[in-house]
Order: C-alpha cells, then structure tokens, then sequence
C-alpha cells in the first residue's frame, strides 16, 4: 500500500511538473490576479473572453495540455496593467522603453513584471510584450494573442467580420492574423495615426510568407 501511494505522488508530481506553466500564472487560471494587477471589471471581461477564444483554438489544434495552459495564461495576463496611469507605468520600466506611447506601454510593462517575477517563457513573455503592435519574432502563441485580443467577440465594431475570421481559425491560421494586421494599419491610417514601423515589419514578414 505504501509503496503504490509513494508511486502514485510520483505520477501526481510529474504530472503536474509537466502541465504547470509558473505559479503565478497557474493562480491566473484559476482567477486569482497578482497585487500588482490594476484591471476594472470590463478589462477583467475582455481578458476572459481573449483566453476562452485561445483555449478554443489550442483545443481544435489538439496542443499538448501545457501548451494549451500557456496560451490560456497568455490571455489572461496581457491587460494585467491596462488600467494603469502611463505615468505610473514609466516609473516601473527601462529607459529604453520609457518613450513608448502610453496606450501601449501595459503590454511591455506585464512582461517586465513577469519577468521580475521568475517568469521566463520567452515566447510568452514577447507575446505579452507586443500583443498592441505585432512583431516579428511571434512565435505561433504571439500570433494567436494577436489576433484573439482583436476578434473577440465583446468588441463591437464590425461584429460580423470578425465572426467570420474567428469561424476560420484555427484551419486558415496565418492568413486570418495577416487579415488582421492589415485591418489595423488600416483602422490607424484612416484615423490619422502613425503606424509604428515594427507593425509595418510583421506585416511585412507575413506578406513575403504568404508569397
Ligand atoms: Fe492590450
Ligand atoms: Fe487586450
């Protein structure tokens, strides 16, 4: 009895070894936000629903459980620090980054904070890290953030657009986040607004893939 139980923690362990993305991103799944979290209840809504949508393409992708668990993780820490003063953001990053427009700073400023925390998936960490202007070093779990953060389904404009692109992922993957980036640039030309030369260069680099 004793030695089948010894066996039984060791599975259990290995198990959890196995699926368990960082501690602190294991309390997010189950809805428990880091102190340093500043979201209202809208942004926590919008987060859910960033996930739900990542949970059900890693799903249909047949991901393994923690590849599944990152990329659920990945949609609910992105906005951690959205409802956060820009200034009070500047305070807490690198001069390098110090510059960037506030409305972008949250993204930079999570992964900064993860990263303090110990939390060193680097492709999660620039996945977060750039989820407001694409770029090229996305691996597929940044390509999906990208995307899920802009077609989920509680945003209101062009609801049936979006629809139809989310009914095309996960099958029409790169295509559906190229889609995307271009109506980006285009929501932003047609305000007036700079386009930061890194979404240029993602796009860009979809483009010559799909060439
Ligand atoms: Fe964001
Ligand atoms: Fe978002």
């Amino acid at each position: 009895m004793g030695v089948i139980k010894i066996l039984m923690d060791t599975v259990l362990v290995r198990c959890l070894f196995l699926y368990a993305v960082h501690p602190l991103l294991e309390a997010l799944l189950v809805g428990q936000l880091p102190q340093w979290a500043v979201v209202g209840v809208e942004r926590r809504a919008h987060m859910d629903r960033v996930s739900a949508l990542l949970n059900d393409w890693a799903m249909q992708m047949d991901l393994s459980e923690l590849e599944r668990r990152r990329w659920l993780a990945a949609g609910q820490v992105h906005d951690l620090l959205r409802d956060s003063e820009p200034s009070e953001l500047r305070e807490t990053l690198p001069s390098k980054l110090v510059k960037l427009p506030g409305p972008i700073l949250h993204g930079p400023a999570v992964a900064e904070r993860l990263r303090r925390e110990g939390v060193d998936d680097g492709e999660l960490l620039i996945a977060v890290a750039q989820h407001s202007l694409g770029d090229v070093r996305f691996g597929r779990l940044g390509r999906a953030l990208y995307a899920a953060d802009f077609l989920e389904p509680g945003r209101a404009f062009l609801p049936e657009w979006r629809a139809e692109l989310r009914e095309r992922m996960p099958d029409d993957f790169d295509a559906v986040v190229a889609e995307v980036t271009e109506a980006r640039i285009r929501n932003l030309t047609e305000s007036g607004s700079k386009v930061s030369p890194q979404t240029l260069d993602f796009w860009n680099m979809m483009a010559r893939e799909a060439a």
